[in-house]
């Protein structure tokens, strides 16, 4: 039996988790260097939580400059095994218009500048990522939504960017004509880490605008990305009460293999 421990990453407008108790602020060394924030770990009724902001309080990290490996390494060390990952996000998709949560199942990563992987010199180890999203950890945390009332949809793809620069108009209808769903910046690597810590993961996608392809809407405006981000930060809290007021006390074997993802991946020789 592995206990469960339920960690959050607040995204762009979720610094703090309000109704935490038994709190404490943790200073967490990782070798992998500097995560976001500290962390900060308590109960929420009688899940243990662990809580980083991935932009750091105030905001003061953009998309590039986390540390996503110190970040996923310091949650691993705090013994979390069910990662739920809120994001800001732009929609392709009319019926996903701001403000609807979504929990895409697909990544596109079309990061270039952020270190992917725990594994390279030394240890070298491929791990299966056609499931990025742990599906036990998903139905949970849209039946959280459905309880909460939080307009939500499940599925999705979302094509991960550099930035910080939002996308030019033909990278946006290139974007839309792939189907894709969703864009965002911080999903990617932190997906694919999470999956290299043997950690469950769910995406959380929240609407903020639709991109730049939207005739009507017209460019990404960012007050707007900031009115849509607070109403959704009071959603996004509000959803992870609801998902930890009866969140399992011992962790559910992942059926895509999430939690046990190095069994068969790493390929470097144990003695050489
Ligand atoms: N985050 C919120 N909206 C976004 C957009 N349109 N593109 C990339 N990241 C985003």
């Amino acid at each position: 039996m592995t206990k469960a421990v339920l960690g959050i990453i607040g995204g762009s407008g979720i610094y703090d988790l309000p109704g935490l108790e038994a709190v404490e602020e943790i200073k967490v060394a990782s070798p992998w260097g500097e995560p976001s924030d500290l962390v900060r770990r308590g109960r929420l009724g009688a899940t243990d939580i662990v809580f980083l902001p991935r932009h750091g309080r105030g905001h003061v990290l953009g998309p590039s400059d986390i540390n996503y490996r110190a970040n996923i390494d310091v949650l691993k060390r705090m013994g979390v095994t069910d990662l739920v990952s809120l994001s800001a996000v732009g929609s392709f998709k009319g019926d996903l218009p701001p403000g609807t949560f979504v929990l895409a199942d697909q990544f596109i990563d079309r990061t270039f500048k952020r270190e992917p992987s725990f594994f390279g010199a030394g240890c070298v180890a491929h791990v299966a990522f056609s499931h990025p999203v742990a599906p036990l950890l998903q139905k949970r945390v849209a039946a959280a939504a459905a309880a909460a009332g939080i307009g939500h949809a499940v599925g999705g793809t979302s094509v991960c960017m550099e930035g910080p620069a939002f996308s030019t108009l033909a990278e946006s209808l290139f974007h839309k004509a792939q189907g894709w769903d969703l864009i965002g910046m911080t999903s990617m690597p932190e997906a694919k880490l999470a999956r290299e810590a043997e950690i469950a993961y769910c995406f959380v996608g929240m609407v903020t605008d639709f991109d730049a392809w939207h005739e009507e809407a017209g460019p990404v405006d960012v007050a707007l990305v900031m009115h849509h981000l607070n109403a959704n930060a009071d959603k996004g809290r509000r959803l992870v009460a609801r998902l930890a007021r009866d969140f399992p006390a011992e962790h559910e074997p992942c059926p895509v293999g999430s939690d046990r993802a190095l069994e068969f991946a790493i390929v470097t020789a144990k003695e050489q």
